[in-house]
């Protein structure tokens, strides 16, 4: 009964590799893959922890866990760390981890990239600024500069350069455009912060600016990034707007 013993051994692997299919299928369809990571004790679809099991959440949305942080890479600008994440109105609110609490000296570790009039956070990136953050622009003004629209940095930051040339440093707020820039002053960099704080922002000091630089800015992600085009694989997307399409 040789043969009839390696049908029964044939068969019951069989059943084994069909019941291993159906239980991984099973656990594909089922999402509910929840993580944590330090200040964010659940971490679930669409994102994902780098290291989670591939069918948790979106390989897109990936995030990385660091020293018990949460960080999220806004390419090419550099990684955040996550504060918050809100999956009804698809924010995730991220601060610059160059900003420290109770130090008005720490400044932001990567100046923040925003493009297009979209404000889309890199080229083909599922992330834009929300509507609810503004900019943060950071400038050296070679002579002091009386505008509303500047908030002098002067007792926290030393934006003298190692010359003996005395420079002076700003924060304007907001949507700026050409007209707004003083004659004589340099962009250093930008970054964001939210947008309610505006409205106390009338004489506001940068010691304030400051402090909601340490709350963060808000993110918008869009998980429908690729229904104006295909989606191939994980991480391309093809747009229609190829000419002659
Ligand atoms: C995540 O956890 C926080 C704190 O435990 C809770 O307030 C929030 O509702 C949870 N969110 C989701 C989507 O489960
Ligand atoms: C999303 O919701 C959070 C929490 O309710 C809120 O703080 C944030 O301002 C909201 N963002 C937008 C863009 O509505
Ligand atoms: C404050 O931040 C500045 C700039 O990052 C740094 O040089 C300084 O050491 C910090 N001070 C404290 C007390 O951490
Ligand atoms: C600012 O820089 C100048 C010249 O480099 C230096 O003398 C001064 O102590 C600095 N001030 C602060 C607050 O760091
Ligand atoms: C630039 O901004 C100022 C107010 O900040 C506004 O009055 C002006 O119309 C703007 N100019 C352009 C070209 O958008
Ligand atoms: C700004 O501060 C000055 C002097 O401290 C004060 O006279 C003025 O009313 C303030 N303006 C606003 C809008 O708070």
């Amino acid at each position: 009964m040789e043969t009839g013993k390696s049908f029964f051994t044939l068969s019951s692997w069989f059943v084994i590799v069909a019941f291993l299919v159906v239980g991984l299928s099973g656990e594909t369809c089922n999402a509910k893959c929840t993580s944590s990571c330090g200040n964010i004790p659940n971490i679930s679809y669409p994102f994902r922890l780098k290291d989670d099991p591939k069918h948790c959440g979106d390989l897109l949305f990936t995030l990385s866990c660091e020293n018990n942080r949460i960080l999220l890479d806004l390419s090419p600008s550099g990684k955040y760390y996550v504060q918050a994440i809100n999956y009804n109105n698809r924010t995730i609110r991220v601060v610059d981890p160059g900003i420290q609490k109770n130090n008005c000296s720490s400044i932001p570790l990567y100046p923040l990239a925003v493009f297009s009039q979209i404000q889309n956070m890199g080229p083909n990136s599922q992330y834009y600024l929300s509507i609810s953050s503004m900019p943060v622009t950071f400038l050296k003004c070679a002579s002091p500069v009386n505008s509303p629209l500047y908030v002098d940095t002067a007792p926290c930051l030393n934006m003298s350069s190692s010359s003996q040339q005395k420079t002076h440093g700003y924060v304007m707020i907001g949507w700026t455009n050409a007209s707004d820039f003083a004659i004589g002053c340099t962009v250093e960099w930008t970054t964001a912060m939210p947008y309610s704080y505006e409205h106390q922002l009338h004489n506001a000091s940068y010691e304030y600016i400051h402090n909601s630089l340490l709350y963060g800015f808000d993110v918008r992600y869009f998980l429908d990034w690729c229904t104006s085009g295909w989606r191939v694989a994980d991480y391309y997307c093809f747009h229609h707007t190829i000419s002659g399409m």
